[in-house]
């Protein structure tokens, strides 16, 4: 799929944006802080209803915006159909600092006082209102910032993070189950805790054990096939980028490491059983920790070369070429899954590749139905890729047409107002 036009009102430090993009490489290039990274976030907002880089989108408010809201609306072109996705988001009481009010408004007046907003956000798709569930799995994407280093590096409630938010993109199941797991969790560790209190006695625990297993049971199997799914495509690009480190060509191997450890691959009620049975077996350890010990809450995901763990024993280099790689994983798997190809938003990777992993990673995607990418005025863009972008300068809010391949038809040149 690609956004054929997008369009942003007091979204940052837009006031007005009304912008055509074409499909394939585009390049949003400029100086720190001008708003390239703002753009993105905005197209990660029409896909999942949340920002990227922030858990109160309300921050995206223009500081001063006289509305006191943010909008953004994409023309988002998928495989069979057009969809006109709308996102609107209150700021409902959050002072931005005074010296930014004073210079969004030029100082001039300050921002009036805030009205009642019956809402924090509102979804629209087609001119229809709908909720941030249904938006899911419409428009799809990938996110890929230098913070997804993370993702290799970080602990495993990063890399859990990352299967239920591809997950949650693609299977509403998974996403529904999710939500009940979790609150399943936080009751039975209250119950848990009251158990070894000795307010309550043991005997809830069967009712709990029974919900905690059969909600785990579709966890565990949809993250295992994601990732058996993902080991192919991100081996693929992980052994490209590796050649160019001249790392010992040990393929890269994925593996699934659920806290269960029994075997998953029998039928689902003996997987309920079996699971059941193990939190019999571990009865006292979580009376006694007061804490659920078993479940998808407590898995995590390996990275291997070779039997060298990448998380704790690979260079910065591999790390990044893996998280790269499962980047690009996600796109194929969520392609795969849905039948439409996801947008993939990069935000500041190349600064961090030499130029033949730069060139390498940028012809891995060059055929994607649409990648959006930014770059700061330092970084350059390999020649091949020069002759097919459409480079886009991003400048304090404005963003104009710099290059495009010189072929090709140009979209309407952009419009600020
Ligand atoms: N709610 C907001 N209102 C107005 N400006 C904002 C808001 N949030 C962030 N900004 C401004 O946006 C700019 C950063 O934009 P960003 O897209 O992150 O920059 P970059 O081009 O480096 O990626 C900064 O100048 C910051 O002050
Ligand atoms: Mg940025």
């Amino acid at each position: 799929m690609h956004i054929e036009r997008l369009r942003l009102t007091d979204f940052r430090n837009y006031h007005e944006l009304d912008i055509a993009l074409p499909r394939g490489l585009v390049v949003f290039r400029g100086r720190n802080a001008q708003g390239k990274s703002n753009l993105l976030e905005a197209i990660s907002l029409i896909a999942t209803s949340r920002s990227f880089r922030t858990n109160s989108e309300r921050e995206a408010v223009r500081w001063g915006a006289a509305g006191h809201f943010a909008r953004v609306e994409a023309e988002v072109v998928r495989r069979k159909d057009t969809l006109d996705v709308e996102v609107i988001v209150a700021d409902t009481g959050v002072e931005a600092p005074a010296s930014a009010i004073a210079q969004a408004t030029s100082g001039a007046i300050a921002s009036p006082p805030l009205p009642a907003v019956p809402f924090r956000k509102r979804i629209r798709v087609n001119g229809m209102p709908r909720r941030a569930m249904d938006l899911l799995g419409k428009v799809t994407v990938v996110v890929f910032a230098p913070t997804h280093l993370e993702l290799v590096t970080g602990s495993p409630s990063e890399r859990r993070r990352f299967l239920d938010l591809t997950l949650c993109q693609v299977h509403a199941g998974y996403c529904r189950a999710l939500g009940q797991y979790q609150k399943v969790v936080t009751q039975r560790a209250a119950l848990l805790r009251r158990i070894k209190e000795g307010e309550e006695s043991p005997h809830a625990l069967p009712f709990w054990d029974e919900q905690l297993a059969t909600l785990a049971v579709p966890l565990m199997r949809t993250r295992a096939r994601f990732i058996a799914h993902a080991e192919g495509t991100a081996g693929q690009l992980y052994e490209v980028l590796a050649r160019d480190e001249g790392l010992p060509e040990s393929p890269l191997h994925l593996a699934y490491e659920p806290s269960y450890k029994g075997p998953l691959d029998v039928a689902d009620d003996e997987l309920t059983a079996a699971f059941r049975a193990r939190l019999v077996e571990l009865r006292r350890r979580e009376i006694a920790q007061g804490a659920n010990v078993l479940g998808p809450h407590r898995d995590d995901l390996a990275f291997y070369a070779g039997d060298i763990n990448l998380t704790t024993y690979g260079s910065r280099g591999q790390q990044r070429t893996v998280a790269l790689a499962l980047k690009l994983a996600e796109l194929a798997y969520i392609e795969a899954e849905t039948g439409d190809q996801p947008l993939l938003l990069l935000d500041d990777v190349l600064s961090e590749l030499d130029a033949r992993r730069r060139a390498d990673f940028l012809d891995a995607v060059s055929d994607l139905d649409q990648v959006l990418l930014t770059i700061t005025d330092a970084t350059s863009l390999p020649e091949t890729v020069q002759t097919r972008a459409y480079v886009y300068s991003v400048e304090g809010g404005q963003v104009t047409l710099e290059a495009s391949p010189a072929s090709e038809y140009s979209p309407d040149s952009s419009m600020n107002m």
